[in-house]
């Protein structure tokens, strides 16, 4: 029997919680719902929940208002318990990989091994003549204990937690041409994280989070012309600047572009062998649509910049009434929700 398969997908952002609904196969996957739910701005800092109500009443009526059925979801955790490393050890397959991997894991993790929960991904079986490198990811057992016990509150089931690099990783891989020998930059900005990654092809060479996002923006802008948090956050978002002054404007984004360029500059030392530079830079988040942004980071970094759209080869029902926001304008802010679909469907 031909059955329909839907995933729900909660990407669950400090400045908001993005929902969606996909249908479909993994190769034809469409988007038949979407949400897009701002909270309040002390809810979530640093990562971590601080108003577990307001998150949860934002995620409730997200699901209400889509009428969701899903009881599965998938989800990702980030922030500052997430630790992702690169690591070589013993040649071996992937189930002896499992059971060696917190034995490897101790030398290369800051914590108490028990405190935490370990994945990981094997990217190249023959780095050596014994050994392979290993992708490591782990996160503090406390932190996804808080997050599984989140969606269980909802009567959800959580079946996946990804990470952001992944996700984002995942999306973009499945709407552009895999270039095993171009190496391709995924800066994905959000409102208090950015998380970079290194590809070529489907294999990611260095992840890492940084807390140089949008926020930087809002407190420069804050600082420089004397406005609220409120005020500078549509500045962003609309562009309307007229009543500000435009020298304190102007200020407040060179100081953005300072952050946001040395943030880079921190991770270039760990550019894959063999690559002096980027082949490309693919922006994502909210941050990605900050006006003048891809042309910032083209000059300074002198590549190409795109802002990703996730929706080359991803579908969406555009007769659903059930997204009820803005899909083409909104597609790099949903970039890792819906790569969180395709390991669900
Ligand atoms: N059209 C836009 N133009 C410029 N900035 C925007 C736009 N839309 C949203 N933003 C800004 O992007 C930020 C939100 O981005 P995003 O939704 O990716 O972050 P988040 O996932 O909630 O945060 P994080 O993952 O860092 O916790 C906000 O600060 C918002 O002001
Ligand atoms: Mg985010």
């Amino acid at each position: 029997m031909f059955r329909k398969s839907s995933i729900l997908a909660l990407d669950i952002g400090s400045y908001s919680i993005k929902t969606v609904v996909v249908e479909g196969t993994p190769k034809k996957p469409i988007m038949t719902k979407c949400n897009i739910s701002t909270l309040p701005s002390h809810a979530i800092v640093d990562g971590e929940i601080m108003d577990r109500e307001s998150v949860l009443d934002s995620i409730r009526n997200s699901l209400e208002a889509l009428e969701v059925e899903n009881k599965e979801v998938v989800s990702c955790i980030s922030g500052r318990d997430i630790i992702v490393k690169k690591i070589k050890m013993p040649k071996m397959n992937e189930s002896e990989a499992g059971e060696q991997i917190k034995w490897e894991a101790e030398q290369y993790i800051p914590y108490e091994i028990e405190d935490v929960s370990l994945d990981f991904q094997i990217l190249n079986p023959n780095a050596g003549e014994d050994s392979m490198e290993v992708l490591l990811v782990a996160a503090k057992r406390d932190a996804v204990k808080a997050r599984l016990s989140l969606f269980r509150e909802l009567n959800l089931e959580p079946s996946i937690l990804d990470i952001p690099a992944f996700s984002v990783q995942n999306i973009y891989e499945f709407n552009y041409p895999v270039e095993p020998d171009k190496l391709i930059g995924l800066f994905h900005i959000g409102s208090q994280y950015t998380t970079m990654s290194f590809i070529s092809g489907s294999v990611n060479h260095f992840t890492r989070s940084v807390s140089t996002a949008v926020n930087n923006l809002i407190q420069a802008l804050q600082r420089e012309a004397g406005i609220d948090g409120e005020r500078a956050l549509s500045i962003i978002k609309t562009g309307e600047k007229e009543d500000v002054d435009q020298y304190a404007y102007q200020n407040a984004i060179e100081s953005f572009h300072d952050d946001f360029g040395i943030a880079v500059e921190r991770i270039l030392p760990y550019l894959p062998e063999g690559f002096e530079n980027f082949n490309r830079i693919v922006i994502s988040g909210g941050g990605s649509l900050i006006s003048g942004m891809p042309e910032f980071l083209g000059e300074r970094f002198g590549a190409p910049v795109e802002v990703m759209n996730p929706f080359i080869q991803f579908g969406y029902n555009d007769k659903s009434p059930f997204i009820n926001i803005n899909v083409e304008e909104n597609g790099p802010i949903l970039a890792p929700a819906l790569g969180l679909t395709l390991r669900g469907l």
